[in-house]
């Protein structure tokens, strides 16, 4: 398929060259793995590829709470792209700190102060940065969690794959088992006032893993006994996808640091935020130099945060959120596992042999090693690529193993309805996974913008002209060898009319 744009034509083989040329040879075989589908135009929850397949978009790595160009974050990006979008950095500038102000008007009580970044991981860099400042400099995350793959964050996403090519990473840093208060407790005991400790209230990347209820506040209590630090890592989780503004708030907790990112720049824009309390923030008050870069605060950027708050507040997208994850989690395929049924160790990869769901004749199901396709993995990649491209939004497949449903609350409807219909299929659709977490493929959209060209008629009618079988009562167009009509397939409680004998 081709896209216009202005005057170019962009084929999909000429867009595959330019990957492999510039960009990746992985990326542009995974991309011909999937299909080669182009993404040319988003709107609301949904989808439009090149050749005009609309597809529910679940992908995004939870960017798209609020849909894609919602107009709230369109009108503010638009207004400001047309007067100041990028700023001198020497002078004041408003939008930076009405951004601002709206981020604090929807934090927890307490949490004050921001610093601006694009990306997730730069946050989560901000949040390790304030709590060495104060002194904690062991760092201690979980297994499972992500945290981004700048080296700092990288050293706290215990996630071997992604370590091993980047050692040495950053020194003194532990990965616990989510949801274990007494590991934790263990290991802040061990060292008390140096430890920070940083953690998702639900592990996103680790496959959507809930923790004991009251595992949160627990290790906010043990690293307030021990002099800790607590950097809550809410680049996804955050802005509303829990049913509540923040994992934090659904159990009270006011952490040292907040971090969040994705949504918040409104599906339109990279933006990320550490947000600390003004004691934790105490060193980049005293040095406003200490932590910067070019980007950071740009004012396009603050519109999108402006729009985007505005959005979730106006279109009451919390609740939506909520609603919305009760209807899935309801989905027998959906429920997650406790994080306590979590192997150590990285899981298994996202691959097996056998068509998921199905054994392969003979034998139990056998599990490939990570990233690896297994026997004819060209043909059998291809079809698993497709598939979980569907429901991933076009993550690599082996890169992380993640599944993820990042299923915008804007579009809860839509979203719903499709989720049903996927659990519906759920026999071919879902499986548990090693991880204990749970996996969603969501079908292929029927609706397409262009109709279906008519399917080529049978050879022989083609080459025989009209025949017997085309306007036979019981007939469905296709001659038998004998002469006689094919039966049309029986509908349950129709009866066919009876077939006319030969003269
Ligand atoms: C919890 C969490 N923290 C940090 C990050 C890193 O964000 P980014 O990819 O924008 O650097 C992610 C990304 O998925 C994340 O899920």
């Amino acid at each position: 398929m081709t896209v216009i744009q202005g005057a170019r034509v962009d084929t999909e083989e000429e867009i595959l060259g330019l990957y492999r040329a510039h960009l990746s040879k992985g990326r542009a075989t995974l991309a011909e793995l999937f299909g080669s589908h182009m993404e040319v135009e988003s709107s609301g929850a949904w989808l439009t590829t090149s050749d005009g397949e609309r597809f529910l978009n679940a992908g995004g790595y939870g960017v798209f709470i609020m849909g894609a160009r919602h107009p709230l974050v369109m009108e503010e990006v638009e207004r400001q792209l047309h007067t100041h979008p990028t700023a001198t950095r020497i002078l004041l500038e408003p939008t930076v700190a009405r951004a601002a102000e709206a981020l604090v008007s929807v934090m927890p009580e307490g949490l004050d102060r921001v610093h601006f970044a694009l990306s997730g991981a730069e946050a989560v860099e901000t949040g390790l940065k304030l709590a060495r400042a104060g002194g904690r400099r062991r760092i201690v995350s979980m297994l499972g969690g992500y945290h981004g793959k700048t080296l700092g964050a990288l050293s706290a996403t215990a996630k071997e794959v992604y370590q091993a090519p980047f050692r040495p990473l950053v020194p003194d840093v532990r990965h616990l088992p989510f949801g274990d208060a007494e590991a934790l407790e263990a290991e802040l005991r061990a060292h008390p006032g140096e430890v920070c400790v940083i953690l998702e209230p639900v592990q996103g990347g680790g496959g959507v893993i809930i923790p004991p209820p009251g595992y949160l506040g627990r290790v906010a209590e043990l690293v307030r006994a021990y002099d800790g630090f607590l950097v809550l890592d809410e680049v996804q989780t955050g802005f509303g996808r829990l049913g509540e503004w923040w994992g934090a708030d659904a159990e009270g907790v006011v952490p040292d640091v907040l971090l969040t990112g994705k949504a918040l720049g409104g599906g339109v824009l990279p933006v990320s935020a550490a947000v600390a309390t003004r004691e934790a923030f105490r060193p980049f008050d005293k040095d406003p130099y200490v932590h910067t870069a070019t980007f950071s605060g740009q004012p396009l950027l603050m519109a999108a945060v402006q729009g985007a708050v505005r959005a979730v507040k106006e279109e009451r997208l919390v609740s939506r959120a909520r609603d919305l994850g009760a209807v899935l989690l309801s989905c027998p395929g959906l429920r997650p596992g406790p994080a306590a049924r979590r192997p150590p160790g990285p899981p298994a990869g996202p691959f097996r042999t056998a068509r998921p769901g199905r054994r392969p004749r003979g034998g139990r199901r056998r599990r490939t090693r990570p990233g690896h396709l297994g026997r004819r993995p060209r043909r059998r990649g291809a079809r698993l690529c497709r598939r979980r491209a569907r429901h991933r939004g076009g993550a690599a497949p082996g890169a992380a193993g993640e599944p993820r449903l990042g299923v915008p609350a804007a579009a809860a409807d839509a979203a719903a309805q499709h989720a049903r219909r996927a659990d519906r299929h759920r026999v071919r659709g879902h499986r548990p996974q090693p991880g204990g977490g749970h996996r969603l493929r969501v079908r292929r959209e029927r609706h397409r913008h262009r109709p279906r060209p008519p399917r080529p008629r049978p050879l022989r009618h083609r080459r025989h002209g009209r025949q017997r079988g085309d306007d036979h009562p019981a007939g469905d167009g296709r001659i038998r060898q004998d002469g006689r009509p094919v039966a049309a397939r029986r509908r349950p409680g129709h009866r066919l009319p009876a077939l006319r004998r030969r003269p």
